[in-house]
């Protein structure tokens, strides 16, 4: 694979160190850094901001050109003709389905969606008030305690059941953590409603009567899935990757990817948007805001902008403002205070030299949370449904992982802490 390669001088090494440099389909060249520990040096590189941790063919992204890749396809043409089961099967095989396919893969999700029914009992054991990440991380590290029938990772078929069972399950276990928060009555998942429609009719259907979703809302939280499906090498998909390396088993994996998702730097940024919005409240707040974000003694940022990756729009955040605006005009709330704030944040954001300077755009999690808030989820559950979205691209990386030879992940580090010294005698 090597067709290049890079020579390396180090002060007090006699001989340059030849290194071999990889070329992918897209992307930057990769320098193979191995030999270094045969020389006895590391590289450094806190954060990973330009270490490429492994090889996939799952998912591109283009940081300066805003480009978002699902086996091969841009983002915005999935968000417009697909949707996120097809986009599941996408990540998982590589390749779209054809209509049976499609049918076959819809079909088998449905038939896992329910969870033993055990798993209620977890529930009890949280107070109302937890947050629902909690509660997901725990449930989800639990399924493991369920499935000692398909645990053998080295399994093909295995690893396959695992991902449907997660696929399927995700959404029953959130609408569990919401139902248990508001004191109703869990509802079961119905085969004869779309993924969506049913996450939706499990939130917010009742024994009482007879729940339809509104066709505009499922569509939107089928993009929102879809949108948030998945996003190479991340913190939580990297974490998914290395909790895998060790052969833990699926369901924990997973939920070592739920916890790294809950930072607020992260996947919790959706709900810490909403409440940064909420805690500006009115426009003639929005300079101080400004403000404070740009002063680097003051730790607030504003949420929902700024990637590690991207360096110009994130091509989801466009998605995202177009499914906002259709859904609001739908839901006729567009005159929302808080999306009035948003977008003036966003105007100002992308004409002050401080954010433009260091390329700091609305992410896919700026209009996300105004979308779910307006379909009538609690700020408290938004990181849950991006948990939710991001199961099928956590389980291909782990599936992607497991189908090659592999090692376990075991980074090492520049230590500065004290020389070898006795134990005082
Ligand atoms: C997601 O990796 C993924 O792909 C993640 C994700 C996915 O789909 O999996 O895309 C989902 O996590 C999106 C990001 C959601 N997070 C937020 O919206 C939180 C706010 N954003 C920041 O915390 C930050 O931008 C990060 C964490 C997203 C990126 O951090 P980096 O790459 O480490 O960048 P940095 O902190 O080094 O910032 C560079 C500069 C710094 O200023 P200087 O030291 O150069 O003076 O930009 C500043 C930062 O202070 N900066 C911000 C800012 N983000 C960066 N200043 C104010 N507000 C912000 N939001």
């Amino acid at each position: 694979m090597a067709d290049k390669k890079a020579r390396l001088t180090v002060d007090g090494i006699e001989e340059a160190i030849e290194l071999p440099v990889y070329s992918g389909t897209e992307g930057p060249d990769v320098i193979d850094v191995r030999p270094l520990t045969g020389k006895g040096l590391f590289t450094y590189d806190p954060g990973f901001v330009s270490t490429a941790a492994c090889e996939s063919k799952i998912t591109y992204i283009d940081g300066e050109k805003g480009i978002l890749l699902h086996g091969g396809y841009p983002i915005e043409q999935l968000a417009d003709n697909s949707d996120y089961l097809e986009v599941c099967y996408l990540l998982l095989n590589g390749e779209l389905p054809n209509a049976e396919e499609k049918e076959q893969f819809s079909n088998i999700v449905k038939k896992h969606t329910m969870v033993h029914e055990q798993m209620s009992h977890f529930f009890n054991g949280f107070r109302r008030d937890a947050h629902p990440m909690a509660i997901m991380v725990a449930c989800v590290g639990a399924l493991s305690a369920f499935y000692h029938d398909s645990l053998d990772i080295n399994d093909a078929h295995h690893r396959e059941v695992c991902a449907f069972r997660l696929i399927a399950k995700m959404p029953t276990l959130a609408a569990m953590c919401y139902k248990y928060s508001i004191g109703q009555p869990f509802m079961y998942p119905r085969n004869d409603l779309g993924y969506a429609e049913n996450f939706l009719h499990m939130m917010f259907g009742t024994p009482c009567e007879e729940y339809k979703p509104s066709p505009v809302l499922a569509r939107a939280m089928d993009r929102i899935f879809l949108l948030h499906a998945d996003h190479e090498q991340n913190a939580s998909t990297s974490t998914v990757r290395l909790a895998g390396s060790s052969g833990a088993n699926p369901f924990a994996c997973i939920s070592s990817g739920i916890a790294a998702l809950w930072g607020p730097a992260h996947g919790g940024a959706n709900e810490a948007v909403l409440n940064m919005l909420e805690q500006i409240g009115d426009e003639d707040k929005i300079p101080e805001f400004i403000e404070r974000a740009k002063d680097p003694e003051d730790p607030f940022r504003l949420m929902g902008f700024g990637h590690r990756v991207y360096r110009n729009f994130d091509p989801r955040a466009k998605v995202m403002k177009a499914t906002c605006d259709q859904v609001l005009a739908e839901l006729g709330v567009d005159d929302e205070p808080l999306l009035r704030i948003a977008k003036r944040l966003e105007q100002i954001a992308l004409e002050d030299p401080y954010f433009v300077e260091r390329k700091l755009y609305p992410n896919v999690d700026f209009y996300s949370g105004i979308i779910l808030k307006a379909i009538g989820i609690p700020t408290s559950m938004f990181t849950v449904i991006f948990a939710l979205s991001r199961t099928p691209g956590w389980i291909s990386h782990w599936n992607e992982f497991h189908s090659s030879p592999n090692r376990i992940g075991r980074p090492r580090q520049l230590y500065t802490g004290p020389q070898k010294r006795d134990y005082p005698a």
